[in-house]
């Protein structure tokens, strides 16, 4: 049977909403389940941009009574509902593996128990569950570092050392089967259900895939959550007429795909099945170092306030990770298209456009990193 009815949990948040448009312009049925967690809904009501073709359940993942009777009308479940920070998931860690893991655990439970009709999940994952990308030594290959010590972050040692010969290593595209391992507590919830959901998957045959996205961007990202994606931190610090802050000396790579692809390759794993029972790399297949980014929206908004290199570290923080996305090329045909230049301009078009950007949490965070002794240098 066709899949029609789609379920997206966390389908008001920014990922999810930007399907769920999709989903209905493309003829599917959508419900969204979401809490509208504070913290990302601060108006505590359904977001401006909320699809009015799409029926929305206002419920926590945690709470059975209102997943599992969705879940039953659904042929599809898109499981994005999380609780999304890496440095809050370092002290409110009671919270994050009870909506991230039990979540998941508890939408596994009802597949398992009951006679439903889906024919696809897709949840979340993270480029976090690498821990560190991978790398090359020059004398021994390919190797796969793990967290720089405190020593070394403190020594402002920020480059990766070879496990075997302590040579300086190099970045290189991070394949979907790189060692994996977790340094914050976030990056262990996004394995847990990306793990639980693909054996569960197997198990009872249940096609599954579980998008690992790198650093997403794009209209809609929360402006005014300080503990969402570096790109929007910055954006809002620099309308405010403030330096966006810059960990290390800006020289970490990462891979920053648009919204747009990152859609586009949803969709591909909903209606083909190429990838399931995987997970997949979502990035767009190119490198960039965060530095290059500050001073791109820099450049972008027309702004003199340069960015703010704090030669110190978190942490938590890994020193580079970049996207190898041939599996996505090869098994779903994903072929990204927007430009860093274009993905940027149209962030900041619509971020002109959104209260949000006038509030700038940056300060609190930033506080309780200092407070709780994360910051290193
Ligand atoms: N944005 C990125 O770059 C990125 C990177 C890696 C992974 N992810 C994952 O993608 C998914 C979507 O992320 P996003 O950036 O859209 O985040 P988001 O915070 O904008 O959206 C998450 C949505 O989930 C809802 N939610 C939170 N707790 C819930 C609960 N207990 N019950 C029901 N709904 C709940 C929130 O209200 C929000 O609308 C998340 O699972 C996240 O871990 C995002
Ligand atoms: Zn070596």
């Amino acid at each position: 049977m066709a899949i029609r009815n789609v379920l997206v949990t966390g389908g008001a948040g920014y990922i999810g909403s930007h399907l769920v448009d999709a989903l209905v312009t493309r003829g599917y049925v959508v419900t969204v389940l979401d809490n509208l967690e504070p913290q990302v809904h601060r108006s505590g009501t359904w977001p401006t941009y909320a699809n009015p073709k799409v029926r929305y359940v206002r419920g926590d993942v945690r709470d059975r009574s209102v997943f599992e009777p969705l879940v039953l009308e659904a042929e599809a479940v898109v499981h994005f509902g999380a609780a999304v920070s890496v440095g809050q998931s370092m002290y409110q860690v009671d919270r994050y593996v009870d909506v991230n893991t039990r979540g998941t655990a508890l939408l596994l439970d009802i597949l398992v128990n009951t006679t439903h009709k889906v024919e696809k999940v897709i949840v979340a994952s993270s480029i976090g569950v690498y821990g560190e990308g991978a790398y090359l030594c020059t004398a021994c290959g390919p190797v796969a570092p793990t967290i720089r010590t405190e020593a070394q972050l403190a020594a402002r040692d920020w480059e990766q050392h070879c496990p075997s010969c302590g040579a300086h290593v190099f970045s290189i595209p991070t394949p979907e089967d790189k060692a994996l391992y977790r340094d914050n507590i976030y990056s262990m919830t996004k394995y847990h259900q990306e793990e639980m959901v693909l054996l569960i998957g197997k198990t009872y045959s249940i096609p599954a895939v579980a998008p690992r996205f790198f650093n997403v961007y794009g209209p809609r990202q929360s402006l005014s959550n300080p503990y969402a994606g570096v790109a929007a931190i910055w954006l809002s610090r620099l309308m405010n007429g403030k330096p966006p802050v810059v960990f290390e000396d800006g020289g970490q790579l990462r891979d920053f795909v648009s919204i747009h692809d990152v859609v586009d390759c949803l969709t591909l794993m909903l209606e083909t099945s190429g990838a399931d029972y995987l997970p997949v790399n979502v990035g767009s297949g190119e490198t960039v170092t965060i530095l290059e980014i500050a001073q791109l929206l820099k450049r972008l908004l027309g702004s003199d306030v340069e960015p703010e290199v704090t030669n110190a570290g978190r942490k938590f923080d890994i020193r580079h990770n970049t996207a190898d996305i041939t599996v996505a090329r090869e098994k779903l045909g994903y072929a990204p298209k927007v430009t860093l230049e274009a993905g940027f301009t149209e962030l900041i078009e619509w971020a002109k456009t959104t209260p949000d950007v006038a509030v700038d949490f940056f300060d609190k965070a930033y506080g309780e990193l200092k407070a709780k002794g994360l910051l290193v240098g």
